[in-house]
């Protein structure tokens, strides 16, 4: 049985002060849940963060990283900086970097695999745009995101790896994709796996659900059988809404 895992991606939000009092606000309300809570921060809040959640059982990640250990790549930080101070997970090829930061499905494919060198666990990120979903080109173009992003893994890698299917369309939007629409495409993605590392692999890993997620949704979507929880923009912002969507059953 796969867990369930809901994320908080909160983008460039929060102070270090908002991020202390989130947590501690936050923590009682998910202290007996069965599902895994991660909450995604600015590099400026990942340590503060760590402090916060340090007695609770919300794990801790960053945004982005370079896949170079160290070097002069001014205004980067590298997987050992970030394991250093004892982040777990780390977001990658999320749509607003594809989209504004040129991130590719190269340079995707050489973070996740420095990220897993370094004991950090990707949560990638994969999706379509609305132009795309309409000329039915889905499944062709998150089968070529996940070819080349996730392409020359071990089949153990994705014992810690997550995907995360974000259809862009949705992201930031309003417009959540139906539970049958994300539940078919999840279903799609493991196909995909299927052919690259086989069933065993396809059948395990965990795949989220991502765009627009909100409490009212939370259950439908992360009920169906392919969907293993959210990455949460905008409703992990709030700590009402967001311990919501993780007690959403
Ligand atoms: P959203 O963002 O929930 O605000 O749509 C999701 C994401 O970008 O991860």
């Amino acid at each position: 049985m796969r867990r369930k895992v809901i994320a908080g991606n909160w983008k460039m939000n929060m102070l270090p002060n908002e991020t202390l009092s989130f947590i501690e606000a936050l923590a009682p309300h998910v202290k007996n849940s069965e599902v895994e809570v991660i909450l995604c921060v600015p590099y400026t809040d990942l340590f503060y963060a760590l402090l916060a959640a340090q007695e609770t059982n919300i794990k801790i990640g960053a945004q982005n990283m370079h896949w170079e250990d160290s070097g002069a790549y001014t205004g980067e930080v590298s997987a050992k900086m970030l394991k250093s101070i004892g982040v777990e997970y780390v977001i990658l090829g999320h749509s607003e970097r594809r989209q504004y930061f040129a991130e590719t499905d190269e340079t995707v494919n050489k973070k996740v695999k420095k990220a897993l060198e370094e004991g950090l666990k990707p949560i990638v990120c994969v999706g379509e745009t609305l132009e795309q979903r309409e000329a039915e080109k889905t499944d062709e173009v998150i089968g070529k995101q996940i070819e080349i992003g996730l392409g020359g893994l071990k089949e153990t890698d994705f014992a810690t790896l997550i995907i995360a299917y974000e259809p862009i369309w949705a992201i930031g939007t309003g417009k959540t994709a139906t539970s049958e629409q994300a539940n078919e495409t999840i279903r799609a993605i493991r196909k995909k796996i299927v052919e690259m590392y086989g069933n065993e692999v396809a059948s395990n890993v965990i795949i989220q659900y991502g765009g627009s997620v909100k409490s009212a949704n939370a259950k439908e979507l992360f009920t169906t059988s392919d969907i293993d929880g959210g990455l949460v923009g905008g409703a992990s912002l709030k700590v009402e809404e967001f311990e919501k969507i993780i007690n959403f059953s």
